[in-house]
């Protein structure tokens, strides 16, 4: 699949601002972070007499859309017929400036014609808008809303309509991909989102976004567009990639899978897909080209459900966190990268870890170059696992392994360290759900408060998979470093309660070094943190997205730049 650059996009930022001079720096800033067209929203703007106007439009530095909204919240006095006459004044100015481009809203346009507009204009393109809000848009709606638009003579139509939910974003690509003149859309809203970052791929030569790297509801921040999605690069042939979760702001997965695709030359964009309804979001956009998913919060176990077919490990853990259309068929068909990239990580950090400790004692009694020891190692490992002798010569198979939390983390965490043989032990603070889990690994579930004292065995494994430490709450951990015992009323005795685990894993990944990692280590436990497997399980999405492209160390050293 091509990726070749198109040069005629263009991604434009509105700017609303009171004064002149507010709309001069604006726009400087707008072509400081890349934007091709600023909108200018003259109803915005503060002006006693037209020529201010005139000398904002002649100091522009960037092509421009003037427009003037009828309903915009900006009182003038002298009520509509003020605001009208100004509305008319301001866009025949325009026209006559020769400015890029001048809307005119549809209820205008069909009131006073736009054939002087157009007689009179030498380059200005005439938009004619319309702005929907309330209803959803059905393609029956906006195709006789277009066709009364186009009747206009317009160049370029308009349509800005608020939406509810992401379903309702697909009747305007429908229009962007059919429409017969230029056709400029924007869903307003958080789960709007989709509208502008894919829109080129249905035809659209324009997008929005907003400036200052903040995304207003429905807009991509404009750095966000040059940098991150590369729009340019989008066709009609690219496949569609996102992350369906609620919240979905968070996500991390548009900085690592974009940039992973034009790396490996793959034509793909990977969006954050705000997502209320996931068996909706799957029945309406059911096309081939929406051809890969991860799934986030609170979706994982409802996936399940929504796949034709669902891989046995994923089904065994009952959440479902990929989803790839297959191109054969197009069945939906899901897996758990989580599992596989948490429990190869612990083990991988043992083994790194029992190299190490090889290798210093043999250096120790000077038998051997220490390298050459490390090679041979290396090799026997990737005979084992070339052999299929991974899973029963894990390096936690036999081992307590200690999890804390039950949600889908912990689950992916228990059936894994399960699978490799691990006695699982679950924390969990909402016990029943320990003893669920438990019970379906064939594990051993035990009261939160225990956690602290639990001490089956010296070298235990500890997983945290609870939402302990994770930002903003970063001076929490799900077990203390120091316990202090009673021994009598006078006696206490200060105890490592981290000082029986060999190895602690934390899936918090955000901060990068947990509270409870930073101590881990404090006591000379190996730490492994939630970044590895986020790299790891985001690294078995995009191959099971692109049917086997693994770019490793880019994506690995992506990942370690954003964190
Ligand atoms: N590194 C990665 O790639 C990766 C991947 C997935 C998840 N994660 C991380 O893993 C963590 C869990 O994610 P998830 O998807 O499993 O979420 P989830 O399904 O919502 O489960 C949340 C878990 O955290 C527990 N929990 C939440 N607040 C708690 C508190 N104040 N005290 C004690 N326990 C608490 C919950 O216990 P209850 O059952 O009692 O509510 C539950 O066990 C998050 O920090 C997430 O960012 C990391």
């Amino acid at each position: 699949m091509v990726m070749a650059r198109r040069s005629d996009l263009l991604v434009c930022t509105t700017l609303e601002c009171e004064t002149k001079e507010e709309m001069v720096a604006s726009m400087e800033k707008a072509k400081e972070e890349g934007a091709d067209l600023v909108e200018l929203h003259l109803d915005s703007m503060s002006f006693s007499h037209i020529s201010e106007v005139e000398q904002l439009l002649s100091q522009r530095t960037l092509p421009a859309i003037v427009s003037f909204r009828l309903n915009s919240s900006r009182k003038l006095s002298g009520g509509g017929e003020c605001r009208r006459s100004r509305c008319l004044q301001v866009l025949r100015l325009a026209v006559q400036l020769d400015v890029e481009f001048v809307e005119i809203d549809l209820e205008v346009a069909l009131d006073v014609g736009i054939t002087d507009f157009l007689n009179e204009r030498s380059n200005s393109k005439i938009i004619v808008s319309s702005y929907l809000n309330g209803g959803r848009p059905s393609k029956e709606k906006l195709g006789n809303l277009i066709a009364c638009q186009q009747s206009t003579g317009a160049d370029v139509i308009k349509l800005v309509v608020d939406v509810v939910y992401i379903t309702d974003v697909a009747p305007l690509f429908h229009m962007l991909a059919h429409c017969q003149v230029p056709l400029i859309v924007r869903a307003v809203g958080d789960r709007g989102l989709i509208s502008q970052l894919l829109g080129p791929k249905f035809g659209a030569f324009l997008v929005c976004g907003s400036l200052g790297g903040t995304s207003t509801p429905g807009l991509p921040p404009i750095v966000s567009i040059k940098q991150v999605y590369k729009l340019e690069h989008i066709n009609a042939n690219t496949k569609v990639f996102g992350l369906i979760s609620n919240p979905v702001g968070h996500s991390k997965g548009p900085l690592l899978h974009n940039p992973a695709f034009r790396h490996t030359g793959y034509n793909g964009i990977y969006v954050p897909m705000l997502v209320d309804d996931i068996k909706e979001f799957f029945r309406v956009y059911s096309g081939t080209d929406f051809a890969g998913f991860s799934v986030g919060i609170p979706h994982k176990e409802a996936a399940v459900e929504c796949c034709d077919e669902v891989d046995p490990l994923a089904k065994s853990i009952g959440a479902v966190n990929t989803i790839i259309r297959r191109p054969t068929d197009g069945k939906l068909v899901g897996f758990n990268t989580d599992c596989e990239a948490s429990i190869t990580a612990i083990e991988d950090a043992l083994i790194e870890n029992c190299l190490k400790i090889q290798a210093c004692n043999l250096i120790m009694k000077e038998l051997i170059a220490s390298e050459l020891i490390l090679s041979k190692l290396e090799e026997t490992k990737e005979r084992q696992v070339a052999n299929g002798e991974a899973s029963h010569s894990s390096p936690i198979a036999g081992k307590v392994f200690v999890l804390v939390g039950a949600g889908g983390a912990g689950r992916a965490l228990a059936f894994g360290a399960k699978n490799r043989g691990a006695r699982v032990v679950i924390f969990n603070r909402n016990f029943e759900r320990a003893m669920a889990l438990a019970q379906a690994v064939s594990g051993e579930a035990l009261p939160y408060e225990c956690l602290d004292t639990f001490r089956a065995e010296n070298g235990m494994i500890l997983a945290n998979a609870s939402a302990v430490g994770m930002q903003p709450n970063c001076d929490q951990s799900p077990v203390s470093k120091v316990l202090s015992l009673s021994l009598s009323r006078t006696h206490t005795r200060n105890m490592e309660a981290l000082g029986s685990y060999q190895l602690v894993f934390d899936a918090v990944y955000t901060p990068r070094n947990t509270r409870l990692l930073r101590e881990a280590a404090e006591v000379g436990a190996v730490v492994v943190s939630g970044v590895e497997m986020f790299v790891r399980q985001a690294l078995g999405q995009f191959k099971l997205f692109t049917d086997g492209l693994a770019p490793e160390d880019f994506m690995r050293h992506t990942v370690l730049q954003q964190f």
